[in-house]
């Protein structure tokens, strides 16, 4: 039988545990998840594509059914690339879905042979985001319960912070 393979795409900056929730879930479904971080010139990311690639690694620590990997350009194009019959993407609340929807109809029109599959993140990483983690780290405040440690230390680093935090 022909192995399963997804992508999970993302700015992963930095990986938070919605996103880690989200890739637990999806490594149940698929045999293969391939974690994509863009590398998107337009944003000015807090992390190197290197960098955010480092911090996913770290924190999924050694599992053979997934990988980590950066691409430039189109998520239908890398998705095909990978061999990958679906588009993986974490839903937190409704007004994620949107923008979610218009995106995963926008990848069909692009290539119709790969599906986008929304996952429910669970009820206690409904309100995590990159962004919101980013700021509250950089203002001194404690993010411990919704990131990994390898990204709170990378971004206290960033931050140029001490070991202590509020
Ligand atoms: O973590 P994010 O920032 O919500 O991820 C957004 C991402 C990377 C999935 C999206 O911006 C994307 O797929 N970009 C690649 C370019 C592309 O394929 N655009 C067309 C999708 S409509």
């Amino acid at each position: 039988m022909s192995r399963r393979v997804a992508v999970y795409p993302g700015s992963f900056d930095p990986v938070t545990l919605g996103h880690l929730d989200i890739l637990d879930r999806a490594s149940v479904m698929f045999d293969h998840v391939v974690v994509g971080v863009l590398e998107n010139p337009d944003k000015a990311p807090l992390f190197s594509a290197r960098e955010r690639v480092d911090l996913l690694r770290a924190a999924i620590g050694e599992r053979p059914s997934v990988e980590v990997t950066s691409f430039e350009g189109l998520t239908v194009d890398f998705a095909r690339s990978m061999g990958a019959i679906a588009i993986v993407r974490g839903l937190r609340v409704i007004s994620d879905f949107e923008s979610e929807f218009q995106m995963a109809l926008m990848n069909r029109r692009l290539n119709a042979d790969v599906n986008t599959v929304f996952l429910m993140t669970s009820f206690s990483n409904v309100f995590i985001s990159s962004s919101i983690i980013k700021e509250v780290c950089r203002l001194g405040g404690s993010v411990d319960d919704v990131a990994p440690p390898v990204s709170v230390a990378a971004m206290r680093r960033k931050f140029g912070l001490d070991g202590s935090s509020r």
